[in-house]
């Protein structure tokens, strides 16, 4: 593989990346004897001290999307009472069960399918793990219903990396279509897009680029008269886009109060408010989700099965899931979303007053950026310098904040604006100014040039596993 022209950005990573060489434990073989569990113990505390300011203090664009102590250490309570569970062994474990039975129903229930509509599903890991079964889903509902093997579907360019890896790995033909000037999916092209392999369309509900909820209902409409599957990607708004609605905010319909569509992702571990580790994929019928499930019945092991991509599953997150539903409750979901879409009107407010930035549409949470004058990776690199940790887009070259409950503390909009009128005023005057990924991106966007990228993208996942001592 020919790195060369990245060899200068590796030790810097390096350095980025490996930031506890000195004075923490490291090991790259077991140690002799076990370490005492205090020292380990006194070792996390040191991890945690270092890295929790930053997202605590509302710095980080997503990640952490509630973050309150007290709920912290109320799922931590639940996990530790569930630790041992597994819900592959229904037997042992049949409260895990019951817990993800609710989960999937409650989800339902929040997006539109009425008791008895059949709407049904399972919890995943997160939300690539759920678009990875429903793609996988619908791959083989249309070999088994419509003999289709050379299966297709259709994304808008701003579809989640998600549906790329689902097509990669199940073997699919994804066609990816461009969104509109107010970066939407264009419905036109998709409907010209459709051919008699086309599995599933998708739409995002809203996509994590820039926010602004596909034209759910027309697509879904489009794939009902062909007999196709329509995937709502509700991953980032399925748990906070229905409190949108009730708040009176302006909520395109994109659940299951459409009749095209017929399957939905919806993270918990997002807006749901549950620690890292669950989703949802919903389906509208439990034929459909007949296609997700893995059966065996010839194996020495046994009869096995497992409804999702792993087998063994960690029975605590969902436990923790189920307990952040059901303590946050209508009402409390209602409060947050109402927090945070204040918080965000305020940063989009900010932001428009900034004349050399445009805000991309009129989004909800995901506030996302661009510049016609300056180069917005310079911008974001100054942020980066005053401690935010913000989304670097591109095609076009943007630049993102996703609102969570961290950023709804007391003056943290004010701060990000002030830190943004800055940012904007140091590049004017230095148009040198460092722009950190800025060249990456730039690469990137040359389609001869992507090869070389996707290899620094490879030499950056070796480095994560390397040990530094
Ligand atoms: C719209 C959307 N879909 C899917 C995903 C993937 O979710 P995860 O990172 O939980 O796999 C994300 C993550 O941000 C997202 O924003």
């Amino acid at each position: 593989m020919d790195t060369s022209p990245f060899q200068d950005l590796i030790p810097e990573l390096e350095r980025a990346l490996k930031p506890y060489r000195d004075g923490f434990l490291s090991f790259s073989k077991l140690p002799l004897e076990g370490c005492a569990r205090d020292e380990i113990l006194r070792e996390m505390e040191k991890f945690k001290s270092v890295e929790e300011a930053r997202w605590r203090d509302g710095n980080v664009s997503g990640a952490v999307y509630h973050g309150d102590q007290a709920h912290i250490d109320f799922l931590n309570r639940v996990y530790a009472l569930q630790s041992q569970s597994n819900p592959l062994h229904a037997d042992v474990w049949p409260s895990t069960t019951k817990f993800e039975a609710e989960i999937v129903a409650m989800t339902a229930h929040m997006l539109g399918a009425d008791a008895g509509s059949g709407v049904c599903g399972t919890v995943t890991s997160g939300g690539t793990e759920s678009i990875l079964v429903a793609i996988k889903t619908y791959r083989d509902w249309a070999r088994e219903t419509k003999g289709i093997t050379a299966p297709e579907m259709i994304a808008p360019t701003t579809a989640h990396a998600a549906f790329d890896k689902a097509a990669q790995y199940f073997g699919i033909k994804l066609i990816r279509i461009p969104v509109g000037p107010d970066f939407r999916a264009d419905v036109a092209v998709t409907r010209e897009a459709i051919t008699p392999n086309t599995i599933a369309l998708v739409g995002s509900a809203p996509p994590f680029p820039h926010g602004i909820v596909d034209p759910i209902q027309e697509l879904s409409e489009l794939a009902r008269a062909r007999e196709i599957g329509f995937h709502t990607d509700g991953c980032l708004g399925g748990f906070l886009l229905p409190w949108a609605e009730k708040l009176g905010y302006p909520v395109p319909l994109f659940d299951f109060r459409l009749p095209g569509v017929t399957s939905i992702s919806a993270d918990t571990h997002k807006y749901g408010y549950a620690a890292k580790g669950t989703s949802v994929v919903l389906y509208r019928t439990a034929e459909l989700r007949h296609f997700q499930y893995y059966v065996t019945t010839d194996w020495p092991g046994g009869l096995y099965f497992s409804p999702t991509l792993a087998g063994s599953r960690p029975g605590a997150l969902s436990a923790g899931c189920w307990a952040a539903m059901v303590t946050m409750g209508e009402a409390g979901y209602l409060r947050a979303a109402k927090a945070i879409l204040e918080t965000a009107a305020q940063i989009k407010q900010g932001l428009r007053e900034i004349p050399e930035l445009r805000l991309i549409g009129d989004p909800l949470f995901v506030i996302a950026f661009m510049s016609e004058e300056l180069d917005v990776f310079q911008i974001m690199e100054y942020m980066t310098r005053k401690n935010w940790g913000l989304n670097g887009l591109h095609s076009p070259a943007a630049v993102h904040l996703c609102v969570t409950l961290r950023h709804t503390q007391p003056s943290v909009a004010e701060r990000f604006i002030a830190d943004l009128k800055a940012a904007v005023a140091y590049v004017k005057e230095h148009p040198d100014a460092p722009s950190g990924v800025g060249p990456v991106y730039g690469m990137a966007s040359v389609v001869e040039l992507r090869g070389m990228v996707g290899d620094l993208l490879k030499m950056y996942m070796d480095l994560l596993y390397q040990v530094s001592e």
